[in-house]
């Protein structure tokens, strides 16, 4: 049976080790402070502070570690030949292509990988976990790489992919996250519940989604002219949202920096011209 290290027993680690062990595989620990080596639940993994010892007989090698920088400092000198190394920390798509070439170099398939669920969410038939790099080692993990999370998501065989859809959907998450706490608090000033607010975006979701993917194809077709909502008319909800804040006394940074935003683009010149012009702007051409 194939042995599989996980490297790091954080928060997340620990539980990548626990469903391994309840899934009957074989499995090795490392962690940096060796108390977290003997917590409940890890009794059926050998367990070690010797990274080599954690590595020698593991073909896979799963790491959850605080960022890529532990992960060179840890494995420093530490033989990688004939293993797959899948990268679960978190980083750039530069972090990863960089690891990647690092790690070849050192004899090893490398995976890298981003986790879209917390903890407790783990293992089960849906949990998302992008992946992206070597396809053959990513074809062979796939079975352990399931018991982690049902719901991978191979991105393709450049190793940054992982990253870049994960940055890309946590930009998505936490922008519409800000924008509903500036709404919450626009309900809450007019003596409204935000949790109806929350429902009513659950419900009109479907068309608000269609916009994104409108922009998203229009972006990859060129089209940016011939709006049916210009940068002008967007800008123009922005002010009144940043006079709204000033006259209900609440905090105006969302509406500002839409409003700043949506400036550099009539800046440039793309009033006239559909959001998905706005990508120019972000690209500092
Ligand atoms: N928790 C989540 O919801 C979640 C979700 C998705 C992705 N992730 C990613 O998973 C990774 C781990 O997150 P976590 O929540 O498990 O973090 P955590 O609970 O803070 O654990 C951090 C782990 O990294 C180890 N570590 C830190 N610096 C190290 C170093 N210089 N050398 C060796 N080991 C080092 C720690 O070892 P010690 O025990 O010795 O301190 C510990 O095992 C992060 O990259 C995070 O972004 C987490």
């Amino acid at each position: 049976m194939k042995q599989v290290a996980v490297i790091g027993l954080g928060a997340m680690g620990v539980v990548l080790a626990k469903l391994l062990i309840q899934n009957k595989l074989n499995v090795s620990v490392w962690n940096r402070t060796p108390g977290k080596l003997n917590q409940p639940g890890l009794e059926g993994a050998k367990a070690t502070t010797n990274i080599n010892e954690a590595l020698r007989e593991a073909s896979i090698v799963i790491i959850c570690v605080k960022d890529y920088e532990a992960t060179y400092e840890l494995l420093n000198g530490v033989s990688l030949e004939g293993k797959t190394i899948i990268q679960l920390s978190t980083g750039t798509p530069k972090d990863a292509k960089t690891m990647s070439a690092a790690f070849i170099d050192r004899g090893a398939s490398y995976i890298d990988g981003a986790i879209l669920a917390t903890p407790s969410q783990m293992g089960r038939p849906d949990t998302p976990i992008f992946l992206s790099g070597n396809a053959e080692a990513f074809s062979k993990s796939e079975d352990i790489l399931k018991v982690l999370g049902g719901g991978l998501l191979y991105m393709g065989d450049s190793a940054g992919a992982a990253s870049a859809w994960d940055l890309a959907v946590l930009t998505n998450m936490f922008g519409m996250m800000t924008g509903f706490l500036h709404g919450a608090r626009m309900m809450e000033a007019e003596g409204l519940k935000p949790s109806d607010l929350g429902n009513m975006i659950v419900n009109i979701a479907p068309v608000l989604a269609q916009m994104i993917q409108d922009t998203g194809n229009d972006i990859d077709a060129g089209r940016f002219e011939d709006p049916q909502s210009s940068i002008d008319i967007c800008a123009q909800s922005f002010e009144l949202m940043v006079r709204q804040a000033r006259e209900a006394n609440s905090d105006a940074s969302m509406p500002t920096f839409l409003l700043e935003f949506f400036d550099k683009g009539r800046k440039a010149g793309l009033g006239q011209n559909r959001i998905s012009s706005l990508i120019k702007v972000l690209r500092n051409n």
